[in-house]
């Protein structure tokens, strides 16, 4: 069904509310980045000006902190060199397994590239390393420590002297890594200390505020970061900007489009998900596609309308949900968050039993793990739930107001 409403009723080639980050070749390309302007500039200079540097990016889930680094290394820096894809952080990372991501995303994007001219030196260095081929992971991982920075360096030295000014590493969602253990996330910080301060080497690591939190509370880490930067969300006229980018890339050559949502939809999404764009653009999705609910498929969707699909999208969803799940959700709901022990102790129900609807809440979409402390976990409601809130306006009649 996605594929065909876009193109059958706004023509537009695709869904311009896709929740993708901003990357340069990617189905969300650079061209429909918009904003964040000083913060562009700044992390610019402070890679530009600096022989070596790791700066923290801290925002909340959603606010653009992918699509943003993404932008700056890969159309404001590129007189840098910078592997294709940002480096995911996982969980079971060790320094071992830092070191073959950074090497093998470097090696797979000069591989993949077409046109390796500027980068051939490079290329051809890592090749004759006989390292890099199906089983690279597992042969690298039998080197040491030492070994593995040493290639790092080798390999910088190679960008260096093929005329680029340095390397960018992009760390992606650090709180999936230090979530989890707090000695173990500062024993492979102490254990890549030497790789992050190699010259020429520009790291941006990513993540929530307690990831860098954690990365701060390290005295010995803490002195190398060099810059930490956090990303508010973005205004309303961004938002807008950027929504009529979308819809100018995803356009179908010169025919004409219908604009799926007005303005004013926009405007109350705004204020309802504080201006969070990924938590703003998913609503925008579930508005246009569910639009049947108010019978008005293809239409372009107002405030109006919105309020009223949302809040019978919210709760169609929670009607799946047993009466005692329910009342655990609109627990959390009113409080913002909640553990565990907290709704077993609150609702009055029994431990095993509070699993089971939290559970059933996770999966169902409704609320998400906000952090995970030791054996505690924190859970809180997730975007869909906020539509609960919402006070449909009154009287009014959508098969008229559409058609206009
Ligand atoms: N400044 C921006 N300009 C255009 N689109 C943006 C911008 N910031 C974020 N987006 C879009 O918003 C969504 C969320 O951004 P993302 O970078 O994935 O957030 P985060 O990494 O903080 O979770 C993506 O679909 C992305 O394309
Ligand atoms: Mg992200």
């Amino acid at each position: 069904m996605d594929g065909d409403i876009w193109d059958k009723y706004y023509r537009l080639k695709q869904n311009p509310f896709v929740v993708k980050a901003v990357e340069k070749g990617g189905i969300v390309p650079l061209t429909t980045f918009y904003g964040r302007t000083l913060q562009i500039k700044k992390l610019k200079s402070h890679i530009e000006t600096n022989e070596r540097s790791l700066t923290l990016i801290v925002g909340d889930p959603g606010v653009g902190k992918t699509s943003f680094v993404n932008v700056v290394r890969q159309k404001d820096l590129t007189e840098y060199f910078t592997p294709r894809k940002e480096i995911d952080c996982q969980r079971d990372f060790d320094s071992s397994k830092f070191m073959i991501n950074i090497l093998d995303t470097i090696y797979e994007t000069l591989d993949q590239m077409e046109n390796k001219e500027k980068y051939q030196t490079v290329y051809d260095f890592i090749k004759r390393t006989g390292h890099f081929n199906n089983e690279s992971g597992k042969q690298l991982s039998l080197q040491s420590h030492s070994y593995l920075k040493a290639l790092l360096e080798k390999i910088t030295k190679k960008v260096k002297e093929s005329g680029f000014k340095g390397i960018i590493l992009h760390f992606n969602n650090l709180e999936n890594f230090v979530i989890d253990d707090d000695t173990k996330f500062k024993n492979f910080l102490m254990g890549i200390r030497d790789v992050l301060l190699l010259d020429n080497c520009h790291f941006v690591f990513v993540g929530n505020r307690e990831a860098s939190d954690r990365f701060n509370a390290n005295q010995k880490v803490k002195t190398i970061v060099t810059d930490l930067m956090k990303l508010p969300p973005l205004s309303e006229n961004d938002i807008k900007t950027i929504v009529k980018k979308r819809l100018e890339v995803f356009r179908i050559g010169d025919v004409k489009y219908l604009e799926p949502v007005t303005e004013d939809t926009i405007e109350f999404l705004y204020k309802l998900h504080s201006g969070n764009i990924r938590e703003i653009l998913t609503a925008l999705d579930y508005a246009v596609k569910n639009a049947d609910k108010i019978k008005s498929l293809g239409k372009q969707i107002n405030e109006s309308m919105t309020k009223t699909i949302l809040k019978k999208v919210v709760e169609e969803d929670s009607k799946e949900l047993t009466p005692r799940t329910y009342e655990v959700l609109k627990y959390m709901i009113k409080k913002g968050n909640a553990t565990n022990s907290e709704i077993t102790k609150e609702l009055e129900i029994h431990a095993q039993n509070t699993s089971t609807y939290i559970k059933e809440l996770l999966e169902a979409g409704f609320i998400g793990l906000e952090k995970k402390t030791g054996k505690m976990k924190i859970y809180v409601p997730k975007n869909k739930s906020l539509w609960y809130t919402i006070e449909p306006d009154k009287g009014t009649q959508y098969s008229l107001n559409s058609f206009g």
